[in-house]
């Protein structure tokens, strides 16, 4: 069948006719339906002409032009839809940008996982306590974690919550860029005490002396000052998982052709709802946004070609950007078969290192933690292994807070698994912390400089 008639038959709901993975069930289907009426008729949070913008530049780092930063937690809780909380997440994803446009010598294109990272694919539908059992906790935009029967129970009304929380995030972080705040001259910004307590660092301080001269060669590089910085140098990403809710924000806008998702610019499709067949991959193939795909050891080339070619028949410069985590393990054998593939197939995909979510593990004590040294780890085997291929790595995908949380083992701090107690916030997945996130984005440079013959 032709793309055009495949096209014509697909809408923003056309998902519903295939098997759709990782869904809540709600009780009440009458609310859902006026749920989704609801959202739809609401204004976006993102325009096209900022999603096609995007598209450009992840195109530009396909090639190697640019490169991609993305970052942010795991899942976005209501009660952090804070002031202060979203300032150090903008902070943090600043700095680091500006440590790598140093290191890598390219413009960063920098997108959060924010205003919308509210649905979480769960390993099981329910949970048991104390023969108790009830669904799962799927993230805010689903249900809420108490473990009750009210609080468990999927409620339509918490997507409008979800969007509006969006909305709110998204509006003070564009005041944020728009007014100045992502002035980094200002040496008080950036806290780097940490830098002391490294056994690098003597080398980290020249690093960081280097950094004034890094926001000079931006400046020299953005031709604009960094505290001018427009307001869409910041782009917004989240996992597309639950369909009523990213169909309701998929719109037809004026004077182009096709369907937006304007919920966010860079939706991505999860490991677990990659399904040839699934109501996602579905979802997905009709819209204009350049989207994600997350690649795990499990996917083999022809599942991913496959992919490939129900998502992207044009070979659309931008459209794809596949996120490989494989754990620092397995990346040396499964990623090159599929880097191969790709090239074999003549395809240009952005190709982005997630070294978080192949690296998670259990403490003793039943915490979810990472390690900083197996993260490190898996993107220095990732930029090897695309240089070996004449492949390359444009991207890096993190989940980070911009505050001292303790989720994950290691860095400078050398944070050890009797600090996770300390402030482990995240309900799903273990984030760095401002000071791993900063470290990890001066070693990333330090890694590039080094494969570049710089040092
Ligand atoms: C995530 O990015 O939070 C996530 C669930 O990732 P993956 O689909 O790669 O497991
Ligand atoms: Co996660």
């Amino acid at each position: 069948m032709y793309y055009s008639d495949l096209m014509a038959k697909w809408s923003p709901d056309s998902w519903k006719s295939k098997p759709a993975g990782q869904q809540p069930v709600y009780p009440d289907q009458g609310n859902l339906t006026a749920t989704v009426e609801q959202l739809a008729s609401l204004p976006p949070l993102v325009t096209s002409w900022e999603i096609e913008r995007l598209r450009a530049q992840l195109a530009d780092a396909a090639v190697g032009k640019r490169f991609l930063l993305q970052g942010g937690a795991c899942a976005e809780r209501f009660d952090q839809c804070n002031a202060s909380i979203i300032t150090n997440k903008i902070k943090i994803l600043l700095q680091m940008s500006l440590v790598l446009t140093f290191g890598l010598k390219r413009q960063i294109i920098r997108v959060g996982r924010f205003a919308g990272q509210y649905a979480k694919p769960r390993s099981s539908d329910s949970e048991e306590r104390n023969g108790v059992t009830l669904p799962s906790y799927r993230g805010e935009i689903v249900n809420g974690p108490e473990f009750t029967a009210e609080a468990r129970t999927p409620n339509p009304r918490r997507m409008l919550i979800g969007y509006e929380h969006a909305a709110l995030t998204l509006n003070f972080i564009r005041s944020l860029v728009d007014g100045g705040f992502a002035d980094l001259h200002h040496p008080e910004y950036w806290d780097l005490d940490f830098v002391n307590h490294s056994p690098r660092a003597k080398e980290y301080q020249e690093l960081v002396a280097h950094l004034s001269d890094s926001l000079r060669f931006m400046e020299t590089l953005a031709g604009i000052q960094a505290g001018e910085i427009s307001r869409v140098d910041f782009f917004t990403s989240h996992e597309a998982l639950l369909l009523p809710y990213e169909q309701a924000v998929t719109r037809q806008v004026p004077r182009r052709e096709g369907w937006y998702n304007l919920g966010t610019h860079l939706p991505w499709v999860g490991l677990r709802t990659a399904e040839v067949d699934g109501a996602h991959v579905d979802y997905f193939r009709g819209i204009r946004n350049p989207i994600g795909v997350k690649v795990g050891p499990s996917m083999t080339p022809e599942w991913l070609l496959d992919l490939l070619d129900i998502l992207d028949p044009d070979i659309e410069p931008g459209r794809i950007t596949l996120i490989h985590r494989m754990g620092y393990d397995k990346v040396a054998q499964r990623l090159p078969p599929l880097i191969e593939a790709v090239q074999r197939a003549g395809r240009l995909v952005l190709w982005c290192c997630d070294p978080m979510h192949g690296n998670t593990e259990k403490t003793a004590s039943g915490r979810k933690t990472r390690k900083f040294d197996n993260i490190l780890s898996e993107l220095e085997q990732s930029f090897d292994i695309h240089a070996q291929l004449e492949s390359y790595l444009g991207g890096v995908h993190f989940e980070l807070s911009g505050d001292n949380v303790t989720e994950c083992i290691g860095g400078a701090r050398g944070l050890s698994e009797v600090d996770l107690d300390r402030a482990y916030e995240s309900r799903v997945d273990p984030r760095l912390n401002y000071e791993q996130a900063l470290e990890m984005a001066i070693l990333i440079g330090r890694k590039v400089e080094k494969m570049n013959g710089n040092s």
